[in-house]
């Protein structure tokens, strides 16, 4: 049985209590970061915690948390929960309250749930086989830059893949690939150019996606910052997406069509390496 934190109260996951008044649970007023843990330490911590004031600043949250005090949980539920490899997720709602549309007369302090997940992130073996994709509309509000809890309509097309047998989905707008349904999407061209949309309300900025570009440009990779057409992918030498549950992750079939060779490509799988190994070297 897990220990998790639930606004203020360390508590077996059995316990765990929030309000049916909840604006997470009634409105899916809530924001969440999701980040990995590598030998027990938190990979891209502070990264994460500027995104997720970026995140309730973007929905007028303007009670936030001091951030020693989060790190503080998460070090706490690793330690309790004796995590080696996996994630915490931490998830920040408004508050509850009486159920409202209108929140600008509440008053109530903002609700705090963190719990971690154990998963095999390095031996993930999506990396060795590399993944099968769909492609779906994307369908989802226009402001995919905040990373909120409504996330029903990516689960509905990744169920949708898993149902047809593949492993997830990419989501399309005027034909062109904003990202996947929790992760972001890449191509590499044949010039072996890295082809990522450029960050907009349309794709969450993904701290993954920063560090991956970061360790490319290492690399002395070219990246092109911009969106790209399913026909692109199609015709691509390599296809990747990049997430803190996933890391770097090799995409070689898309809607049943192969891509390149139909193996994990070379780029992919050695930005996988590298994310790893830094990653691992600058986790707190
Ligand atoms: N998802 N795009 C979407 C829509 C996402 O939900 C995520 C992360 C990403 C990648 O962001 P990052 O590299 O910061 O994890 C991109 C998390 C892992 C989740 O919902 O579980």
């Amino acid at each position: 049985m897990r220990t998790v934190y639930v606004n203020g109260v360390y508590t077996s996951e059995d316990q765990a209590q929030i309000s049916i008044f909840d604006r997470g649970f009634l409105f899916g007023d809530a924001v969440y970061e999701v980040t990995a843990v590598m030998n027990g330490m938190l990979v891209d911590f502070e990264a994460h915690m500027d995104r997720l004031e970026r995140s309730m600043a973007e929905l007028d949250m303007v009670r936030g948390f001091e951030r020693p005090a989060l790190l503080t949980i998460h070090k706490t539920l690793i330690k309790n929960n004796n995590l080696q490899e996996g994630l915490v997720y931490l998830q920040v709602t408004r508050g509850a309250a009486d159920r409202d549309f209108d929140f600008s007369e509440m008053d109530a302090a903002p609700g705090l749930v963190l719990f971690t997940q154990a998963k095999a992130l390095d031996a993930n073996p999506l990396a060795a086989r590399g993944q099968k994709i769909i492609l779906a509309d994307d369908l989802r509000w226009g402001r995919s830059d905040i990373k909120t809890v409504q996330l029903l309509y990516a689960s509905l097309m990744k169920t949708r893949a898993k149902r047809q047998g593949a492993d997830d989905v990419w989501l399309c707008r005027d034909g062109k690939i904003t990202e996947g349904s929790s992760n972001n999407a890449y191509i590499v061209t044949h010039r072996n150019e890295i082809i990522t949309r450029e960050l907009s309300t349309d794709i969450l900025h993904g701290i993954t996606r920063a560090s991956v570009l970061r360790l490319a440009e290492l690399h002395q990779l070219k990246i092109i910052e911009r969106a790209f057409s399913v026909e692109e992918l199609r015709n691509a030498k390599e296809a990747f997406s990049t997430s803190a549950s996933g890391f770097v992750n090799p995409v070689v079939n898309v809607d049943g069509a192969v891509i390149g060779d139909g193996q994990p490509g070379h780029i992919a799988s050695a930005l996988r390496s590298s994310y790893v190994a830094a990653s691992e070297a600058a986790a707190v």
